[in-house]
C-alpha cells in the first residue's frame, strides 16, 4: 500500500491540477486517472480540489471515480487477487472461489488486510469467458479451482514465493485493459 496521501495537501493538489489540466469537464477523467498512478488511490481531498478546479459538482468527480474499476477510493494493498463474477465465472463456481478466497486470506471481497498485503476484489468479466472461472493475480488464471486459489495465496504468502505458473493453472497473457480496465464495478 502507498504511503496515505493526506500528506498531500488540499492546496496542494489544487496547484497540480492547475499546472497539469485546463479547467473543463473533459479533464476529468485523465486528472482522476493521474491522481490514480500517482497515489494507487483516489484521495478525498484529490476528488474535492478536482471538483473545484474543474467547476463540477463533487458528486459528479465520485460518480465518475465509482463507475469505472480502473478508479479505487480506498488505498489497495501490495498484492491483489480478483476474481470475476462474470455471468460465465459465476455459473462456473466463482462465488466459491470467493469465499475460499476470503477464508484463505480473511480478507472480504472489495476490502485489503490491515498489513496492507492483499487486497481482494471483483471485476465483471476480464474477457476470457472460454477459460471461466477466472482468477487474475498479475495474470490472469482461468479454470480455477478451491485447489489452485489456494496455490496462489500460498505463492503470494511465500517469503521466495515462485513467481508463475502453479501446477494445475492456466495463466492466460493478460490484455492491457481487458483485465481490470474501463468496466463496470459490480
Ligand atoms: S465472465 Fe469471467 S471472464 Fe467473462
Amino acid at each position: 500500500m502507498k504511503t496515505p496521501a493526506a500528506a498531500v495537501s488540499p492546496e496542494r493538489w489544487a496547484k497540480l491540477f492547475t499546472d497539469g489540466f485546463a479547467p473543463l469537464p473533459e479533464s476529468l477523467i485523465p486528472a482522476l486517472e493521474f491522481v490514480q498512478r500517482r497515489e494507487g488511490y483516489l484521495p478525498r481531498e484529490a476528488m474535492t480540489a478536482l471538483a473545484r478546479h474543474l467547476r463540477v459538482p463533487e458528486s459528479r468527480v465520485f460518480g465518475v471515480a465509482s463507475f469505472y474499476s480502473l478508479f479505487h477510493l480506498k488505498p489497495r494493498g501490495r498484492h491483489q487477487i480478483t476474481v470475476c463474477r462474470g455471468t460465465a465465472c459465476h455459473v462456473r463456481g466463482s462465488a466459491r472461489l470467493l469465499g475460499d478466497l476470503a477464508r484463505l486470506t480473511g480478507v472480504q471481497a472489495g476490502g485489503t488486510s490491515a498489513d496492507g498485503f492483499l487486497t481482494l476484489e471483483t471485476v465483471a468479466c476480464v474477457g476470457s469467458c472460454a477459460l471461466a472461472p477466472v482468477v487474475v493475480k498479475d495474470k490472469v488464471y482461468g479454470r480455477q479451482t478451491s485447489a489452485s486459489v489456494k496455490r496462489l495465496v500460498d505463492e503470494l504468502r511465500a517469503p521466495e514465493g515462485r513467481p508463475g505458473i502453479p501446477a494445475g493453472a492456466s495463466p492466460v497473457r493478460s490484455h492491457g485493459g481487458r483485465q481490470t480496465g474501463n468496466r463496470r464495478k459490480r
